[in-house]
């Protein structure tokens, strides 16, 4: 399967910070905001990661991700000359997928939760189709909302309800299957001129194609996209971080624990960062227990998760 991350757009709601910044580089606690969605993707076990973004921005991305062999993956990157819609991913990704299942994760989407790798994976196992995660929401009115019957499968999308069917929301993460590609060629422009991912939501809908997987309510799912969302988001990240001493989006952790970096290359990253972030590394590269404890607590995850 691959993986494409989406960190275009203009992110107007955010000026006049991403006047000349992008969004997904702007530090969510002590993180570019793009290492959350790219650390979901990681956990997912996806290891080849197309980056979409502005023409102005590539190049800071690819400074700062390179070809993604310090982590143990395989980055690309193109252009996505305007924001004609987060659906445009499938058509500017298309020889990339190269007839692949593939999962599309937003850049400005961070997710946080028990159990999250083991949902991934099994999630990515047992594509049909395409799926969506949905999550409990206050005001389900301002987001896409899905209705599900007891199977999981979808019965309904609405773009905005004015009167929701249900309180979920879809969050900015998707997988899809092989046809991905074929179904967006489909699309037509909405009224707001893009290319989107509703309407191509609704295909897999029509073909009866479409399933939702819960993010229960021990998850936390934030779209960083306004003031309020980015302060929060980094006030979370620190809370969680200090409490209990785990980074939250940590590349390096991720790859060091899912053996795709070696003790000698976590040692070097560490020697990078002269500040608590290196000191983390340093940390995690000294003691072999929490690498063992990791895994059992992830492979018990995955057991009760398979048992479902
Ligand atoms: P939005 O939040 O809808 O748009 P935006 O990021 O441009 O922000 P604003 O509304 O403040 O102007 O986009 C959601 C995510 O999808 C975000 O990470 C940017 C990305 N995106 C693209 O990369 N290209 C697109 O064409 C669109 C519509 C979104």
């Amino acid at each position: 399967m691959k993986g494409i991350i989406l960190a275009g757009g203009k992110g107007t709601r955010l000026y006049p910070l991403t006047l000349v910044n992008n969004k997904h580089l702007l530090p969510v606690y002590q993180k570019p905001m793009i290492y959350y969605p790219l650390s979901v993707l990681m956990l997912a076990d996806i290891r080849d990661i197309l980056i979409i973004t502005t023409p102005q921005d590539l190049e800071r991305f690819q400074t700062l991700l390179g070809d993604g062999s310090a982590y143990g993956i395989r980055l690309q990157y193109a252009v996505q000359e305007k924001p004609n819609g987060i659906a445009e991913a499938f058509l500017i990704g298309e020889s990339f997928i190269a007839g692949d299942q593939v999962a599309l994760i937003l850049g400005d989407n961070i997710f946080y939760g028990p159990g999250f790798t083991p949902l991934l994976r099994r999630v990515k196992r047992q594509l049909k189709g395409a799926t969506v995660f949905g999550h409990r929401v206050k005001d389900p009115r301002r987001f896409g909302v899905v209705e599900f019957d007891d199977q999981k499968r979808v019965l309904s999308i609405e773009e905005k309800p004015v009167e929701p069917k249900s309180d979920f929301a879809i969050t900015g993460l998707y997988f899809y299957d092989h046809n991905v590609v074929d179904l967006a060629r489909q699309l037509k422009k909405s009224e707001r001129g893009e290319l989107e991912i509703t309407d191509l939501n609704a295909l897999y809908l029509q073909q009866n194609r479409l399933n939702v997987e819960l993010l229960g309510r021990g998850y936390v799912w934030m779209d960083v996209g306004t003031h309020e969302a980015l302060n929060e988001a980094s006030e979370f990240i620190r809370h969680i971080e200090m409490r209990q001493g785990f980074k939250v989006g940590c590349l390096e952790e991720i790859s060091y624990y899912m053996k795709t970096m070696s003790k000698k290359d976590l040692l070097r990253h560490a020697g990078r960062f002269k500040n608590e972030y290196g000191s983390y590394l340093l940390d995690i590269a000294k003691r072999q227990h929490v690498q063992q404890y990791w895994e059992e607590h992830e492979s018990r995850r995955e057991w009760i998760e398979n048992a479902k």
